[in-house]
């Protein structure tokens, strides 16, 4: 069976988790779902914890705190996170672990072997917030402060382990030029490209270890315990450390790592470079995605507009989990752009995909169902179906226009096709153009006028187009299950149609096929799925 590993960044714990984070874990879990419905490969997803950070142990320090207890205490609040999310994750790895920690000082002993870590001495302009260094040319160029948090860059010198980056361009270069998927999206690759056509240097992959009790925190360098591994160097390695165990090494490589722009040159670059070192195969693809900013402006905390996980709760709260997982996996940044997270808009994705899209459908249709029929499913006879006079269609034939079977195959061919360039935006618009399709039967020849006639062909005609419109929108609900996690089930509940697990997705997006809606089968009423909510309504209010 193939494997498809898919991964999140380790988040550094120092921070609380915010709307950027949960993104990125979000982005994977939707993916890792729609690849677990697609069928036929063991999928596992990882998310974690990056805790060797010098900054854990000074804000440990300014709460009182050891640096443990701090990592402990703040990767808690990554995992609450996601479950707020709804995230299903395989495995959760912190960096502090015993079984990352020993595969760490393996990897750095093996390049020491083979001479792709050496030792030699390092000067440069350190981002203290970053927990990085920067090029002379990067540094002068943000006039030597961070171009992230802005604070002035700090001028080090230090005997240092050494990474031979530099041996590498050749082989990155060829192949970042010739596999378009390698990093995605394509305009972040061209800028990889370009970077990497001015040369690589070797890169510091340790820091010293003095007095200092921030200089204590991380895992040593073998061998040399005036050393220990660069914090990177040590993340970067989570995604492997992870599966490289007997039961788990078929996983590698993986599939896709799911990250940033802002850490994209670390992985697009330095990982393959390291990964190449050590004989291991490459992902398959490094996805970097654009930023969230908050209506209109870059996220801060002063400015009001940040969104932490209180903000986030509450949309969860107001507008349901799947409204927000919704809103994040439609309107992200995936796409190479940033997103601007805008309350209005919120409101206006979630009336229109959920509350009138799928959630009006589904209930339309099981009213229908329940007020002509009594809550049994009716069959589709094949009778002629007759477009309403009033209704403007302007098809030759109803059937022919709504040709179900071939829909619903067009519609999982459109979700792998997406799956295979991650595309999530496209994959869930599979699901809800089925679910505007069905709306379109019901406009064209209107149940609820036909249902006034008492004839016997009356009633055939009602039967086969509710039918119609509840397979097909069985169908949606199941392309649309990756991102809404809530919804979807509680449909299949009312509707006794629960996924078989382990059907491929074609299988159960046959239209009338094994795994179809039965007529004679019980459809109950079910609850509103998708509260329509008021556009005007300004909440949460701006402003934590
Ligand atoms: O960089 N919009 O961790 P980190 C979208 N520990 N995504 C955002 C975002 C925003 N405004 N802000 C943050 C680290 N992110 C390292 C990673 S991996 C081996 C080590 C997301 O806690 C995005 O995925 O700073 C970004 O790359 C990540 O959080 C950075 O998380
Ligand atoms: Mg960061």
């Amino acid at each position: 069976m193939t494997t498809c590993y898919v991964t999140t960044p380790i988040y550094y714990v120092n921070d609380r988790p915010h709307i950027g984070h949960c993104y990125t874990t979000l982005v994977a879990d939707v993916y890792a779902r729609f690849q677990r419905l697609a069928g036929g490969a063991d999928v596992f997803m990882l998310t974690g914890t990056d805790e060797h950070a010098d900054k854990v142990v000074t804000s440990a320090a300014a709460h009182g705190t050891t640096p443990q207890e701090w990592a402990d205490r703040n990767s808690e609040e990554f995992r609450r996170a996601f479950a707020l999310m709804g995230v299903a994750y395989d495995d959760f790895i912190r960096t502090t672990e015993p079984r990352h920690k020993v595969k760490v000082a393996e990897y750095i002993s093996a390049l020491m072997k083979t001479g792709d870590i050496y030792r030699g001495e390092y000067t440069g302009w350190y981002d203290e917030g970053q927990e990085e260094y920067l090029t002379e040319t990067a540094a002068k160029e943000a006039n030597f402060h961070s171009p992230i948090n802005k604070k002035p860059l700090v001028r080090r010198t230090e005997p240092c382990y050494f990474f031979r980056l530099s041996k590498y361009q050749e082989r990155l270069l060829g192949l970042i030029a010739s596999d378009a998927g390698f990093v995605r999206p394509d305009s972040r690759r061209q800028e990889v490209l370009g970077r990497l056509r001015q040369g690589l240097n070797d890169v510091p992959v340790s820091r010293p270890v003095t007095d200092d009790p921030a200089t204590q925190w991380g895992v040593r360098i073998p061998g040399d315990e005036a050393h220990r591994v660069y914090v990177w160097i040590d993340a970067l390695f989570n995604y492997l450390s992870v599966v490289d165990t007997p039961q788990r090494q078929r996983l590698w490589p993986a599939r896709v790592h799911f990250l940033g722009k802002d850490i994209l040159w670390f992985h697009a670059v330095i990982w393959p470079a390291l990964l190449l070192a050590l004989g291991k195969g490459l992902p398959g693809t490094i996805y970097g995605h654009g930023w969230w900013i908050s209506e209109g402006e870059k996220m801060s905390k002063s400015m009001g507009n940040f969104i932490d996980l209180e903000r986030l709760r509450a949309y969860t709260e107001r507008f349901g989990l799947d409204a927000l997982r919704w809103y994040l996996a439609t309107q992200g940044p995936l796409g190479g752009g940033d997103a601007d997270f805008s309350h209005a808009k919120f409101v206006e994705t979630f009336n229109a995909d959920l509350a009138n899209g799928i959630g009006n459908a589904t209930s339309r249709v099981g009213n229908m169902i329940d007020k002509y029929f009594g809550g049994v499913l009716p069959a589709d006879d094949g009778v002629a179906l007759v477009p309403d006079a009033a209704s403007g269609f302007d098809g030759t034939s109803v059937r022919g226009t709504f040709e179900w079977k071939g829909l619903c195959a067009a519609a999982a061919g459109r979700v792998r096709a997406c799956l295979e360039t991650q595309d999530l935006e496209g994959a869930l618009r599979a699901g809800t153009g089925l679910a505007s399709k069905v709306d379109l039967l019901i406009n064209v020849t209107r149940p609820f006028t036909i249902a006034k006639r008492a004839d016997a062909e009356a009633k055939r005609q009602l039967g086969a187009i509710l039918y119609q419109c509840a397979e097909a929108l069985r169908v949606a609900s199941v392309l649309l299950s990756p991102a809404l996690t809530t919804g979807m089930p509680k449909l299949w509940k009312t509707w006794g149609c629960e996924p078989a697990a382990g059907a491929t997705l074609e299988a159960l997006s046959a239209f009338g096929g094994e795994h179809a809606l039965m007529p004679g089968q019980r459809i109950t009423k079910g609850e509103i799925l998708y509260m329509r909510a008021d556009a005007a309504a300004a909440f949460p209010a701006a402003g934590v």
